[in-house]
Formats: structure tokens, C-alpha cells, sequence
């Protein structure tokens, strides 16, 4: 069995996306043990409790030093004997100690084809209002492995999307979700948690 964090910070529906392939059993290996987000209001605890995953939060007003941040994050990675995290949404930075106790172990999904719209500043609704300023026809997303440099590890899984005509921000970030993230998070989760499983 390999233990997951799934690490969020806003709605869940990628959460949601994980928990729903474990029960139809499409994690492999994979269970998730443990949610962590960095906003105690954030919907995705809630999901993670109505399914019985543990959380916890840590946040920036109870860490604002990011070394210390790092510190604690991984104590409770450690302490809840994780083996993978999952970004899910996870609006803050991965520090350098949890990185270098997790290599090749954590994974993130973005809401566009790498290496567009990516890197700072690119989460959540920017990316898609910058997709459409920029009058792209065609979006995605990525699934891809978290290392120090924002959205820049190794690509697993992507799958593109198209934009249409009258798409505002908010459809196309559904439409990206659910033809694409929804899709990839948990087969990029079954795909590592079968490598380290294969490790163990
Ligand atoms: C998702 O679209 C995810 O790809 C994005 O935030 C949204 C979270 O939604 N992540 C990023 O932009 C990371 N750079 P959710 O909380 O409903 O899963």
C-alpha cells in the first residue's frame, strides 16, 4: 500500500476526482491517507472528512516563516508515514526539505499544456483568462512531477482542450477540469503509486 497526501488549498473537485477512482478502485496501490491544505476554510476539508481522510491545515498565519513552513509540512508528512503527495490545487510553495525527502514522489496538476501559461502567477482562473486574452484555440492540461523551479519537473500525462467561441474564464476552467484534470490526476497518481510500490 502506498500512503498519499493530497495537499489543496480551494474546492477539492481534483480531491474529489482521487477519492472517486480509489472507491471504483483506480489508484492501484495507491490510498489516500491524508488531506493537508494551507486555507482552514478551504471546501476540500470538507470533502476529505464526509469521506473519512484525515486533514490537517497548515497555514501562512500560523507559519509566515517559509523554512519553519517546510519544517512543519514535513513533520506531518512523516508523522502520517506518507509515501506520495498529490498537489491538488495547492496554491503554496513545496520547500526544499519536504522536496528533498520526497524526490521524484510528488506530483502536481495544472490547468494548461506545459510550458504555456505556466510558472508564477499561473494558478487557478489566470491561467484561463490569459489563455483566452492571448486567443488560443486550443488549452489542457498537465499532470507533472514537483521539483524547486514552479511547473518546470518532468511531464506525465497531458491532454488538450479545446477553447470555443463565447468561453469566459470560469466555462473553460470547467471544461479543462472535467475533459482533462478530472482525468489525469488520478492515472498520474495510479502511475507513480505503482512505481513506488514497485520500490518498496
Ligand atoms: C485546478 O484547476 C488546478 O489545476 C489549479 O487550481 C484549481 C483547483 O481546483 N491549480 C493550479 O493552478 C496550480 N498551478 P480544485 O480545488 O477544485 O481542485
Amino acid at each position: 500500500m502506498v500512503r498519499i497526501a493530497v495537499l489543496v488549498s480551494g474546492g477539492g473537485t481534483n480531491l474529489q476526482a482521487l477519492l472517486d477512482a480509489q472507491d471504483a478502485g483506480g489508484l492501484g496501490p495507491g490510498r489516500i491517507a491524508l488531506v493537508v491544505s494551507n486555507r482552514k476554510a478551504a471546501y476540500a476539508l470538507t470533502r476529505a472528512a464526509e469521506h473519512g481522510v484525515a486533514t490537517a491545515v497548515l497555514s501562512k498565519v500560523m507559519q509566515p516563516d517559509p523554512v519553519l513552513y517546510d519544517e512543519a509540512l514535513l513533520r506531518i508528512l512523516q508523522e502520517n508515514e506518507i509515501d506520495l503527495i498529490a498537489l491538488a490545487g495547492f496554491l503554496g510553495i513545496v520547500g526544499e526539505k519536504v522536496l528533498a525527502a520526497y524526490p521524484g514522489r510528488i506530483l502536481n496538476i495544472h490547468p494548461a499544456l506545459i510550458p504555456a501559461f505556466c510558472g508564477k502567477g499561473f494558478y487557478g482562473l489566470h491561467v484561463h483568462e490569459a489563455v483566452l486574452a492571448r486567443g488560443c484555440k486550443v488549452t489542457g492540461a498537465t499532470a507533472h512531477l514537483v521539483t524547486a523551479g514552479v511547473d518546470e519537473g518532468p511531464i506525465l500525462l497531458q491532454k488538450a482542450v479545446d477553447v470555443l467561441p463565447g468561453d469566459t474564464p470560469e466555462i473553460l476552467q470547467r471544461r479543462v477540469m472535467e475533459q482533462a484534470e478530472w482525468l489525469l490526476l488520478p492515472r498520474a497518481v495510479r502511475m507513480l503509486s505503482e512505481q513506488v510500490e514497485g520500490e518498496k
